[in-house]
């Protein structure tokens, strides 16, 4: 594949008074970003609102990393994303992607990123996914032997190439091929920086897999700086290096994972399955038993069932097993599993934000 032309040249960022380590390829620095919008009231009128998105996100990720930023709805991953991709201005703080400052030298930040978002715009519906990216390659600076030969890697490397699809109107697509199409756009120029908002949401589970070992593999290997977002705890603990937890604009927690789940030394994570009776509500049920319960937990609505989970110290666990068992009869449920496992990465997140809902 090519290399771009533009050089990510530590020495000169240097004598431009700009003092990086040579292995940090993306810096956000205290990020801030306030959405005004409009919320009803009523029929005509309307009260103006501000949404505090991001209140000064601060991270660096390495040259050869796979980062994650990893957090629950309405978190602030997309904002922080956009931001670094150049597509969206920030309020405050600033961002730098090689050196580059995302704000003041946004049209060198695109030349060395490669994007993909979850809501995907600008593909062609009649046009098949090849001629997208051919059109994409086009538009990045690529031409002839080079643009066809680095259009079918990425269509092979996405997986588009094996189901059969590179040449079908991207109209006729699915979620996950189109999702395939985008993380292949982002590949066209071979990238030093990759930022990829929830890159495996639509993929089915072997695929999701796939893509993750070629973003392991773009990282470890080809040295490239992977950012993903995600608020899939499983995924982010087995694909990235490093995860910064973000919670309601800010980041709570920054480390290795296995580091993270150090944190949590001396406590357990008790989970429970259970089947709510048919005319409870399981959002109503969540509620009640998390309410009741009072350590840190978290509920999941799981195909009609209620996944619950207790974080608390070893020396607590029978004590609240029981409580919970209890709350759960009382309320009618039919209990279907209870396991006491070493705390995960979704721990730590419950552990850390204490977060009500699901
Ligand atoms: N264009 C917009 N106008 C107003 N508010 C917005 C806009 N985009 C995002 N927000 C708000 O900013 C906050 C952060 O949203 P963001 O999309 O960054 O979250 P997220 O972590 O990506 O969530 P998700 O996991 O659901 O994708 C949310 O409260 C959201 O409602
Ligand atoms: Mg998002």
């Amino acid at each position: 594949m090519l290399k771009l032309d533009v050089k990510y040249d530590v020495l000169e960022l240097r004598n431009r008074g700009y003092s990086m380590s040579e292995e940090d390829s993306i810096i956000a620095r205290n990020l801030r970003k306030i959405y005004s919008t409009y919320l009803r009231k009523g029929l005509i009128k309307r009260e103006r609102q501000e949404v505090h998105a991001l209140k000064g996100v601060s991270f660096s990720v390495k040259r050869g990393e796979v980062f994650g930023l990893l957090g629950p709805n309405g978190a602030g991953k997309t904002t922080t994303v956009k931001i670094l991709s150049t597509l969206l201005l920030p309020d405050g703080g600033e961002a730098r992607i090689l050196g580059f400052d995302v704000v003041k030298d946004a049209s060198k930040v695109r030349k060395l990123i490669g994007v993909s978002l979850t809501v995907e715009k600008g593909f062609f519906w009649k046009l098949t996914g090849r001629e997208n990216l051919t059109y994409f390659g086009m538009l990045y600076g690529l031409d002839g032997q080079e643009l066809r030969a680095s259009v079918q890697q990425c269509l092979e490397l996405v997986g588009l190439t094996s189901l059969g699809v590179a040449d079908k109107l991207y109209e006729e697509y699915s979620l996950g091929m189109k999702a395939r199409l985008s993380i292949a756009r982002a590949l066209i120029t071979d990238p030093e920086v990759l930022i990829l908002d929830e890159p495996t949401l639509g993929l089915d589970p072997p695929s999701a897999r796939t893509l993750r070992e070629l973003l392991v593999e773009l990282a470890h290997k080809k040295g490239k700086t992977v950012l993903v977002t995600t608020h899939n705890m499983f995924e982010a603990e087995i694909l990235c290096d490093r995860v910064a937890i973000i919670n309601e604009g800010k980041i709570v927690a920054l480390d290795e994972v296995e580091k993270l789940k150090r944190r949590l030394a001396g406590k357990v994570s008790l989970e429970i399955i259970a089947a709510p009776p048919a005319k409870v509500p399981v959002t109503s049920l969540i509620e009640t038993v998390r309410s009741l319960i009072g350590a840190p937990s978290k509920a999941f609505p799981e195909n009609g069932l209620v996944r619950l989970k207790v974080v608390q110290p070893l020396e607590r666990v029978e004590e609240t097993t029981s409580r919970v068992l209890d709350i759960l009869h009382r309320k009618g449920c039919k209990i279907r599993r209870v396991e006491v496992k070493e705390p995960n990465l979704e721990d730590v997140f419950i552990h850390l934000t204490g977060r009500k809902g699901f």
